[in-house]
């Protein structure tokens, strides 16, 4: 898969680390927002990298802020991106198989490295749940 990643200054270790982590899974990425941990805003973060989900460029979208929230704040503003801010991996699953979420937002200070790993390992390998309810729940977000 391709995945973009993007972050602010809190997030650009994070960003890196799950960046990494996500190629040697054999995976492509592109890196957005902050180069650096010179400060950064995030809505700006979530708005490099909008682009390359909507166009179809890449097939998630990983954002990384301090404590997530930021960012998905951001990200959700796009009709057409669905992120959600996942501290557990229950609900990285969930929020693949209920709300076919295409953006994974992630706390880099709020969470260690080793869970944002295991939460973005369950958000890309679990797809969306088929069942009617489901599908019809998610055309409602728009
Ligand atoms: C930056 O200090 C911090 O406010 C930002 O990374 C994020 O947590 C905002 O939601």
């Amino acid at each position: 898969m391709k995945i973009v990643l993007a972050s602010d200054h809190a997030g650009f270790d994070r960003r890196q680390a799950l960046a990494e982590f996500l190629r040697l899974e054999g995976h492509e990425t592109v890196e957005r927002g902050a180069m650096s941990t010179d400060s950064y805003d995030y809505p700006s973060a979530a708005d490099a990298a909008v682009p390359d989900i909507l166009a179809h460029q890449a097939d998630f979208g990983v954002f990384v802020c301090g404590t997530g929230i930021g960012v998905s704040i951001r990200a959700n503003r796009y009709p057409g991106i669905r992120a959600a801010l996942c501290c557990t991996t229950e609900s990285a699953a969930l929020a693949r198989e209920h709300n076919d979420a295409n953006v994974l937002c992630i706390g880099a200070r709020t969470m260690t490295e080793e869970l944002s790993v295991a939460i973005l390992s369950v958000f890309i390998n679990t797809g969306p749940s088929r069942e009617h309810r489901h599908l019809a729940r998610v055309e409602k977000l728009g």
